[in-house]
């Protein structure tokens, strides 16, 4: 990822303030609409929490773009413990699609083709190294 996408993640995510639950609140939505068995996954999961956990989790990632020894191991270990949680390669399709409804909402014309790349770029690799991570070491192994 250059430089400047990596400028373009994190601007725009900081340009969401204080509205950072309002887009978990998007996601989560969007996601158990076009997915009825994400639904099914949180089914037993307190989501106020959830969705404060996922922001931080974003907020993390976008500010660690730059630095991937930090960022793979984390990252790594996210993968993995989604193993447990159930989840399963070909989610991270759908996750990726309610995840930028969500940020297209809140950044309406800020969303611009260039930002959209830019995140593209930054989701991909992000759910390359989770998966990674799921089918390494010491999880159970990945049913997809
Ligand atoms: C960029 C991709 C993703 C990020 C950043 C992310 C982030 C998180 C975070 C921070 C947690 C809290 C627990 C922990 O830290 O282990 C979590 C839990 C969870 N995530 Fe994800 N996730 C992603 C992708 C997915 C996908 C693709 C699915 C499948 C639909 C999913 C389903 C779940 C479930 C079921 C839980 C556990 C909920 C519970 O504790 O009851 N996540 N996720």
């Amino acid at each position: 990822m250059n430089a400047e996408r990596k400028r373009l993640v994190l601007e725009s995510w900081d340009a969401i303030g204080r509205n950072h639950d309002r887009v978990a609140v998007a996601f989560y939505g969007r996601l158990f609409e076009i997915d009825s068995a994400a639904r099914s996954l949180f089914a037993e999961t307190n989501m106020v929490a959830q969705r404060g956990k996922f922001v931080q989790m974003m907020g993390e990632i976008v500010r660690n773009l730059d630095l991937p020894r930090e960022l793979i191991p984390a990252v790594s270990a996210l993968g993995r413990r989604h193993v447990e949680y159930g989840v399963r390669d070909a989610d991270y399709d759908r996750v990726r699609e309610a995840l930028f409804a969500a940020l297209s909402a809140e950044l309406g014309d800020g969303f611009t083709d260039d930002v959209r790349d830019a995140w593209e770029e930054a989701y991909a690799l992000t759910a390359a190294v989770m998966k990674r991570g799921a089918h390494s070491g010491t999880a159970s192994p990945a049913t997809s």
